[in-house]
């Protein structure tokens, strides 16, 4: 299993170029399901969730051909022999459940696997289910299965009991196919789904609303291809923020797009760090002092649940005490344990992290538990005296493009060990 090694202590400084959004490219993928024309998507990772979903697409008889170096995948859905999602897929990336909607809405069934729990917390699909439901999928569940069938979905207003990311895709990509207007409340705001309903108008679909929470849909007969490239990954983006404050340094991220990252941007700004903000580029420097300022995760355009482990590797760095709670998954502290064993004072209640700094972080042997907790441990790596060397680090390969590469070109000093097995390039090669 591959470990990542890196001996911290020093700034980084340099300039990175953002890949383009793994949650974006995700849904984006699935929306291929939905026309037997061509989809080319360009800007897409080459991490391995990417893959992960061009295996999935091709098992259902989708002809795809690009390579992950090029960012490039054109998918064709001349024919879905197979509208299925296995378990063997499902369980390393639950996001395989997007597939549900769309082969729904195209092919009248679906047989998609339920996730089960994951690392950071229960995370059920069944507000997706009830959307699919109101729009007349009728659906059982069988052998851990979900099987869904409806000859033509019927546009209906739906209201998300909660917010969901994936749910608010899902839903959308059944009711772009469904026969009149389908309403959907309380949706998600997240640029992601609003880079789905791009894709999606540009194959043909009418939809009004997306980045509101409510998205109407007029369902049209059917879609056809369309070229597009999706949005920069705002995750990668505030990891690095993070990484050139932890260390001290100063970095330039290029082909980003800051206003995806208001709320921690402000966020820093109040705890002393200065951020340039450019059109696609933002530019980081530590400048004096870190103050500790406490941050509540919440739905777009609140703080991102996902940047909420390597911001509290931040605060381990900052003058003072923050309080960082978790308002989204009820189970994501695993790394503050990992974090605390390199010398971090944080103490958890609830849902609230209490995180006192500033202390001296030093290298130890730590776990990666998921893929954002395994970017809070780089960080801390990144910053801590000596060596760390984290164990499990697939995780953060699902999600991060060459993640140790960039931060070599940054000069950090950052090694991999393992079996030293290439991570097949999503190539039709
Ligand atoms: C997406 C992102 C993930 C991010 C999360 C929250 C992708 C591929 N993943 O995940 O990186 O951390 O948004 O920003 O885009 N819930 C239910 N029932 C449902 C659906 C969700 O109770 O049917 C709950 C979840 O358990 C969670 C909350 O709603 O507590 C939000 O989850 P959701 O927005 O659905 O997360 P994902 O879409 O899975």
């Amino acid at each position: 299993m591959d470990k990542l090694v890196i001996r911290g202590g020093e700034p980084i400084s340099g300039t990175i170029r953002i890949s383009g959004a793994k949650n974006a490219a995700l849904p984006t993928m699935a929306a291929c399901l939905l026309t037997a024309e061509e989809v080319v998507l360009r800007n897409i990772p080459d991490v391995r969730d990417i893959q992960t979903t061009r295996k999935l697409l091709e098992a259902m008889g989708v002809e795809s051909e690009g390579s992950g170096g090029h960012h490039k995948i054109a998918l064709r859905a001349r024919e879905l022999s197979h509208p299925q999602a296995d378990y063997e897929l499902v369980k390393t990336m639950r996001a395989s459940t997007l597939v549900l909607g769309p082969l729904l809405a195209r092919t009248g069934s679906a047989r998609v696997s339920l996730p089960g729990g994951c690392a950071i917390g229960a995370r059920p699909i069944d507000l997706h289910l009830k959307g699919l439901e109101k729009l007349g999928a009728t659906l059982r569940q069988e052998h851990g299965y979900v099987i869904a069938e409806a000859k033509r979905l019927q546009g209906n207003h739906y209201t998300f009991d909660k917010i969901t990311v994936t749910g608010t895709e899902d839903v959308l990509m059944a009711a772009v196919l469904a026969r009149g207007e389908t309403v959907l409340n309380n949706c998600a705001l997240e640029p992601e789904v609003v880079d789905l309903a791009a894709l999606l108008v540009k194959m043909g679909a009418r939809i009004e609303g997306a980045g509101t929470p409510t998205i109407r849909v007029q369902g049209v007969e059917q879609l056809g291809g369309a070229n597009h490239s999706i949005i920069a990954d705002r995750i990668e983006t505030g990891t690095f923020v993070i990484a050139a404050l932890i260390t001290g340094g100063a970095l330039r991220l290029t082909h980003c797009q800051p206003e995806h990252l208001q709320s921690l941007i402000e966020r820093l700004e109040e705890a002393g760090a200065s951020i340039t903000r450019g059109e696609q580029t933002l530019t980081v420097a530590a400048g004096a002092k870190l103050r500790a300022v406490d941050v509540t995760t919440a739905e777009h355009p609140g703080f991102a649940t996902d940047l909420q482990a390597q911001y509290m590797a931040l605060m381990t760095q900052a003058e003072g005490t923050a309080v960082v709670t978790e308002t989204i998954f009820e189970n994501r502290f695993m790394h503050a344990l990992e974090l605390s064993r390199m010398g971090a004072n944080i103490k958890i209640e609830g849902n609230r992290a209490v995180v006192r700094g500033r202390v001296r972080l030093a290298g130890a042997a730590v776990l990666a538990s998921d893929l954002r907790a395994s970017a809070s441990l780089v960080l801390a790596a990144l910053a801590a005296e000596g060596e760390t060397i984290i164990d499990r680090i697939y995780h953060l390969d699902r999600g991060y493009e060459r993640l140790e590469e960039k931060l070599r070109g940054a000069g950090a000093a950052v090694r991999r060990l393992g079996r030293l097995i290439p991570v097949p390039h999503a190539a039709g090669a």
